[in-house]
């Protein structure tokens, strides 16, 4: 059995969608046990537990989200040396770019030597005011059927051992 960590933080919901968009379609496959977490309440041994991982985070400022950041922070030492090999990938929920954020988990995935095994995956929501930036995000179904392929994929890897 083979266990496939997927941390995420979100404020406004989406990326809460994209993280169980690709969950339940992870557990679909047999072999895999799939374990959902805020980055909140992730620490060393829920990374050091895990084959394989997807990690989900808004884009604020630029950056990935601060309590994400504080879930690197708390594990990054701990773990590395560790996790060398094992395989990842990357979930960004952003208003119109995401980029940055993407390549802030890049680095710190390079730092632990994990195997990226899918392209990051970017879903925008197009919020550009205020108001639209702090309402609730409806994820529409072609951007959540992404993340379940990436969900799918990450599991389906595991499962079989190609990664
Ligand atoms: C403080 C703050 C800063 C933000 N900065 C960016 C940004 O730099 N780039 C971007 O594309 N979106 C930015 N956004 C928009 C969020 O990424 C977007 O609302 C996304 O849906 C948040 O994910 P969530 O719904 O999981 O919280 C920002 C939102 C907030 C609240």
């Amino acid at each position: 059995m083979k266990t496939l960590l997927i941390v995420y933080h979100t404020m406004t919901d989406g990326t809460r969608q994209m993280a169980e968009a690709a969950a339940d379609a992870a557990r679909g496959q047999q072999g895999v046990e799939v374990i959902v977490k805020r980055a909140a309440d992730t620490g060393p041994d829920d990374v050091l537990a895990a084959d394989g991982y997807l990690f989900a985070t808004p884009e604020n400022l630029a950056a990935i989200a601060g309590i994400m950041k504080d879930f690197f922070d708390r594990c990054y030492y701990p773990a590395l040396d560790r996790l060398n090999g094992r395989p990842y990938a990357t979930m960004i929920c952003a208003g119109s770019d995401g980029q940055n954020a993407l390549r802030q988990v890049e680095r710190i995935a390079t730092g632990w030597r994990l195997n990226p095994v899918a392209p990051g995956l970017i879903v925008c929501t197009h919020a550009q005011t205020p108001e639209q930036i702090l309402a609730t995000k409806r994820i529409p179904a072609q951007d959540l059927a992404r993340c379940a392929e990436l969900g799918e994929g990450l599991a389906a890897g595991l499962a079989l051992g190609v990664f």
